[in-house]
């Protein structure tokens, strides 16, 4: 089981922050902006399947997870709040979240299915994540000339990704879900995600105004296609989910955790699910 603690971040969220937030670059504000932005609606998902997950469990797993889920909805519960007051800035600003209504009206139509669908989904995306922030964690220049106070605000999310990544890919096997839905469930996520953010990511930049600029795209080859960028880069990590041997707990997350101990003065922690 994996002790998980709530942590209240120290920073400022009330002051509004420009557009182009991080860094003056227009591709990598627009591509952030549009993760923050798929954020809130995702997070309430997991957070609903994991307590769907919990409830169908019989004795004694369900005992066994009950601690870890209450500290994983703590987590994401916090991440959606801070998410919604970083969207709220972009709302603010003119940016149109068009990516949440698509993303909930899905949930609604896939929502009778079997409670293992949700919880390998909510696997599935915790993979996808939790792989992005081991990249954050390798590549700081992702949030380079962004305020420290937004570069806290990513980073914690990120360390908290790596710190609970096995929660929802445990209940999965503890529901006794199928290896084979498992990874049906990477490739339909993955597409979906990728579609998702892509349609919100071209908006921002359009709404910037920035969409047919040359410096745009150049700052997103670098992001995403470089050789060790956040696809490229993440591309042998994703396929580790393929293995029927795979087990979240395999990926490295000292960085996440090395993280959140340099910058303790950063949050408080409001419980302790131990
Ligand atoms: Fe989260
Ligand atoms: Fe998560």
């Amino acid at each position: 089981m994996t002790q998980l603690v709530v942590r209240k971040l120290l920073i400022d969220l009330t002051t509004p922050f420009p557009a182009r937030w991080n860094g003056g670059d227009a591709f990598r504000s627009a591509f952030f902006s549009a993760l923050s932005m798929s954020f809130p609606v995702g997070e309430q998902y997991f957070m609903d399947s994991v307590r769907a997950g919990l409830k169908a469990l019989p004795e004694p797993e369900r005992q066994r997870l009950a601690v870890e889920v209450q500290g994983f909805v703590g987590q994401e519960a916090t991440h959606r709040r801070i998410h919604a007051l970083f969207n709220g800035h972009l709302q603010a600003l003119g940016f149109i979240n068009t990516l949440e209504p698509r993303a909930a009206k899905r949930m609604q139509q896939n929502a009778r299915l079997d409670v293992r669908m949700h919880v390998a989904a909510t696997a599935a995306t915790e993979h996808i994540t939790a792989m992005f922030a081991d990249w954050m964690f390798r590549h700081p220049e992702a949030l380079e000339g962004c305020e420290p106070r937004l570069q806290t605000l990513w980073m914690w999310h990120a360390a908290e990704e790596a710190e609970h990544c096995s929660t929802a890919f445990d209940m999965y096997l503890a529901l006794g879900g199928s290896h084979e839905w498992r990874v049906r469930m990477l490739r339909y996520i993955t597409t979906m995600f990728a579609l998702d953010i892509t349609r919100q990511t071209i908006r921002n930049l359009w709404h910037d105004r920035s969409l047919f600029k040359w410096s745009t795209w150049t700052s997103a080859a670098r992001l995403l296609f470089s050789k060790d960028g956040m696809i490229r880069g993440n591309r042998a990590m994703w396929r580790a989910y393929l293995a029927p041997d795979f087990h979240p707990r395999q990926q490295d997350t000292s960085a996440s955790e090395q993280w959140l101990r340099d910058n303790s003065q950063r949050y408080a922690l409001v419980g302790q699910t131990v």
